[in-house]
């Protein structure tokens, strides 16, 4: 009996993390391969406003349809819940917009490298604005972390300010997306996949008129043509991979969060930006100095001891899941 009971045990067990592992495979390859098509777009394309418009069009557009022909549940939301999802909508979107930006002008890998020391922004933030305090541990954490994205960017040989800056206000953007998602999420009653779907529709409403204010119909037209006439008709099944696989990614890490822990979560999106770096170096053949990685190996390895000692980066998405399981 004892035996039966501690076999059903341990198959449990492994059924458990095979659906972790299944879970983060398919955030990570949707991940690398929106990251892929990005920057091929933007290469060819370098309208990052226009590319983070569709991206988010291409997710309101999947929601809809899926909420119109009852694949998934529509959420019953009132004014309330709009008037919250409103500063997490702009913090999106500038978080969004800056990192496609960043993309556009030095090498995804580096973006991902800057943008693993998104705890640290975290911290910083709620130290500085929430008045929060950590133990000592978390914020010699930061050292690593400060530290070796310093170094990379130091010895960057593409480097380019923009491309720093954007992904420098993409982390602190995403932290205020946090702070304010966990305080819209309380007592509501909106899952993680539809909470998101609502997010991706008010951050479209948000940003098309900036983008068409920065760059514009015209520009766009001129720039399309020039994509098309280098790359041929397959462009646009590029502009298409880029704003399909960006929602998906963030559709399954937000709904991966029904099963997995906050630790297990922050672990998982630091190696997530460790396959899209290598997998990105690889495809785009990438010169990387040894210095510079180091500085990387550095600063990721920061966020990893970051992760042991604290879990409030990702409370956000956390708050979410538990939402979503009631
Ligand atoms: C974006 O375009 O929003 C960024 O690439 C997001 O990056 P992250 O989901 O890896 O933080």
């Amino acid at each position: 009996q004892i035996n039966i009971e501690l076999d059903e045990e341990v198959r449990e067990v492994a059924a458990g993390k095979l659906k972790i592992g299944i879970y983060f495979a398919t955030w990570w390859a949707l991940n690398v391969v929106f990251n892929i098509y990005n920057k091929k777009v933007l290469n060819a394309f370098p309208f990052p406003w226009l590319t983070s418009t569709l991206s988010l069009a291409a997710g309101s557009l999947m929601m809809l349809v899926s909420w119109a022909t009852k694949i998934a549940e529509a959420p019953k939301t009132d004014l309330n819940f709009w008037k919250a999802l409103l500063p997490v909508a702009v913090a999106h979107t500038i978080g969004h917009v800056a990192a496609t930006v960043s993309m556009s002008k030095v090498a995804v890998s580096f973006t991902h490298i800057i943008k693993s020391s998104e705890p640290a922004f975290s911290v910083l933030v709620s130290t500085f604005f929430l008045g929060e305090g950590f133990p000592p541990a978390v914020y010699l954490s930061l050292l690593p972390i400060i530290g070796g994205c310093g170094l990379t960017a130091a010895t960057e040989l593409n480097f380019n300010m923009t491309g720093f800056m954007g992904a420098m206000i993409s982390n602190l953007a995403f932290v205020f997306r946090n702070i304010f998602s966990k305080r819209g999420m309380k007592g509501k009653s909106v899952g993680g996949m539809n909470y998101y779907a609502c997010l991706s529709m008010m951050s479209l409403l948000i940003l098309t008129p900036f983008a068409i204010a920065m760059e514009g119909p015209q520009v766009w037209a001129a720039g399309w043509d020039k994509a098309v006439s280098q790359i041929g008709p397959n462009f646009i099944w590029w502009v298409a991979a880029q704003s399909v696989f960006y929602h998906l990614y963030n559709q399954v890490s937000y709904m991966s969060l029904n099963e997995i822990s906050p630790l297990t979560f922050s672990i998982g999106n630091t190696m997530k930006r460790i396959s899209v770096i290598v997998a990105s170096i690889i495809i785009f053949q990438t010169p990387v100095q040894p210095v510079n990685a180091l500085g990387a190996a550095i600063a990721i390895f920061g966020t990893f001891l970051y992760s042991q000692k604290d879990e409030r980066a990702i409370v956000m998405r956390w708050s979410m899941s538990m939402q979503a399981k009631k």
